[in-house]
């Protein structure tokens, strides 16, 4: 197979500071999971979604984090690769060269990162671009619109509640429909009122059911299907997912808790070896500092791991 040729200590280079790249990162995704433990009801694990959501320059961010990644991981494979074309028959002896078994440990445990990835992904990221579906939050002032609060003004004047006035509504003009023969507009009328209705039945099952926000800022808990009527009736609402919600519901299933910690085990496997391995790639390790290094490798690891673990260990245990 004839791969391009780039020099494999390049490819190294570009692997360990793309990889430096993602410690960075997953020290902050670490961080701020930690508001996910606060009892206030995701005042700020919510107010940090959203601003990650909405900022430009995190958007952009999130498009170059993804792409190193990919590039990350597509680098390693075509070294690996590389690595095993230059050796086409296979060693009869069993390897015991400890560089060797290390990074097959790398590679490996890299793959089992991506494919937990790709989950994680499914539980919330997808949840963002709206692949997957999930449960969504919304600002109270939003759905306080002139349309749907004019709906309600309406129905209180005529004594009516807005289900019965949209109700008395149709049947009326279902009549007027057939008369005049304009049908097809009065259906369409009609469905943009029921639309307006379900808006406000979100709110009043809100109400009831304690889902604002105790500062009446979000209406929280709302369903795919309640976000796509909220979408056609007001397209400039601007819903979101409900991460802190969604998080604590899914950390209440211990199935899934579990699988979460193999997850962060496998990090743990890959991250022992990838701190100090990128400082040597990048020529940064040094008989002096070979212990620092290697200390600093394993503070980092420990800490990330444990910040990872805590959270789906104390939702689970409802503290
Ligand atoms: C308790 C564990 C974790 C929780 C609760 C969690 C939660 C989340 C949430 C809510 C998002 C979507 C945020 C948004 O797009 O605004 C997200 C995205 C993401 N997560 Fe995690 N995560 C956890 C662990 C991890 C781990 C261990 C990794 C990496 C190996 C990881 C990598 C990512 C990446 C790459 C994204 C997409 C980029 C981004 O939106 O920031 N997450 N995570």
């Amino acid at each position: 197979m004839n791969l391009p040729k780039i020099h494999s200590i390049t490819k190294k280079i570009c692997v360990a500071l793309l990889g430096g790249f993602l410690l960075v990162f997953l020290l902050f995704h670490a961080t701020a999971n930690l508001f996910i433990l606060r009892h206030d009801e995701g005042a700020w694990y919510s107010a940090f979604c959203h601003f990650m959501g909405t900022n430009w320059i995190v958007k952009a961010f999130e498009i170059v984090l993804l792409g190193a990644i990919v590039l990350h991981i597509l680098l390693t494979l075509w070294l690996a690769l590389t690595n095993r074309l230059a050796r086409p028959t296979r060693y009869h002896e069993p390897q015991k060269s400890k560089t060797h078994s290390t990074s097959k440990l790398m590679v490996w445990s890299g793959i089992l990162i991506f494919v937990c990835l790709i989950i994680h992904f499914c539980d919330f990221y997808f949840v963002k671009l709206g692949w997957v579906k999930g449960e969504y939050m919304v600002k109270t002032e939003k759905l306080q619109s002139e349309e749907v609060m004019g709906l309600v003004q309406f129905a209180q004047q005529m004594e009516m509640t807005p289900e019965e006035l949209v109700d008395q509504l149709e049947a009326e003009s279902a009549m007027y429909a057939d008369e005049n023969g304009d049908a097809e507009e009065v259906a369409e009328y009609i469905g943009k009122m029921r639309d307006q209705l379900a808006v406000i039945n979100i709110v009043q099952r809100a109400q009831m059911e304690g889902n604002i926000t105790e500062d009446m800022q979000w209406v929280r808990h709302l369903t795919y299907e309640e976000r796509q009527t909220l979408k056609r009736v007001l397209p400039e609402s601007d819903s979101e997912p409900d991460f802190y919600y969604m998080a604590r519901e899914k950390f209440s299933h211990l199935h899934i808790v579990i699988g979460y910690l193999f997850f962060f085990f496998v990090i743990f496997m890959h991250l022992r070896h990838a701190f100090p391995s990128a400082f040597q790639t990048l020529g940064l390790n040094n008989y002096k500092y070979n212990n620092i290094i290697e200390v600093l490798g394993k503070i980092y690891t420990w800490l990330v791991v444990l910040m990872f673990a805590i959270v789906p260990i104390l939702v689970y245990l409802g503290l």
